[in-house]
């Protein structure tokens, strides 16, 4: 049994977004594994750095003490064997509160430069995204995106990434989307259920 730690970002909760994390939590339910949530809309996670948070970043000084909800996010962090990140692509990437959860919780001393952070097992990118998988693989974006996060943001801090993309809610007709939008729901849950194997 694992603990994952889902970090999900959407603000409206009937969102399809939504949908996928409700998915995702039933497949980890079905399989007996425990998880926690970073809602950082529900939680009204401040996503801006401050001066005193770029001075410890650009001068690397890691002696320096983290802002309470920085430490809080690092500790569901450390505590996890899974990390998860769900959220919609905006503008080929994910929403400024998430990208700003980067800028702060992915301190120095922690994430980076003799990092304190527990390396997680394994870490997996769920999102949704409007264009279609086509669209994202011809213009080069759904690569772009995934270098971003798991290259990047991830990088070595988990020994296994992978991201999955949920794509094609504008443009279907509705009754087409109905039943893309079903498999990826499906999808989801197979994720959750399986998230064990590598
Ligand atoms: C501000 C904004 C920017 C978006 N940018 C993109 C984009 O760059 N690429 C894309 O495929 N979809 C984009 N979309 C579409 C969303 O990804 C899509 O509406 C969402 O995944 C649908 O799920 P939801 O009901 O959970 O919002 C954007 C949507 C919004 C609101």
């Amino acid at each position: 049994m694992s603990l994952v730690h889902i970090v999900y970002a959407h603000p409206n909760p009937v969102s399809f977004t939504h949908a996928l994390l409700d998915a995702f939590v039933a497949g980890l339910d079905d399989a007996g594994h425990q998880h926690s949530i970073s809602d950082l809309y529900a939680m009204g996670f401040n996503p801006v750095m401050s001066p005193a948070e770029y001075a410890r970043e650009s001068r690397c000084d890691a002696a320096l003490p983290v802002a309470g909800d920085v430490a809080q996010e690092q500790a569901a962090l450390d505590a996890a064997d899974v990390w998860v990140f769900v959220y919609p692509v905006w503008w080929s990437d994910c929403p400024a509160i998430l990208k700003g959860w980067f800028d702060r919780v992915w301190t120095v001393g922690w994430a980076y430069h003799e990092p304190t952070a527990t390396p997680t097992r394994k870490a997996l990118v769920l999102c949704s995204a409007g264009q279609s998988v086509e669209h994202l693989r011809d213009t080069g974006l759904g690569q772009a995106m995934r270098a971003v996060m798991v290259s990047d943001r991830i990088f070595t801090r988990a020994d296994v990434a992978d991201m999955q993309v949920f794509a094609g809610s504008e443009g279907a007709d509705p009754a087409q989307w109905e039943l893309i939008r079903q498999q990826h729901l499906d999808q989801a849950r197979h994720l959750g259920q399986t998230i064990d194997l590598a």
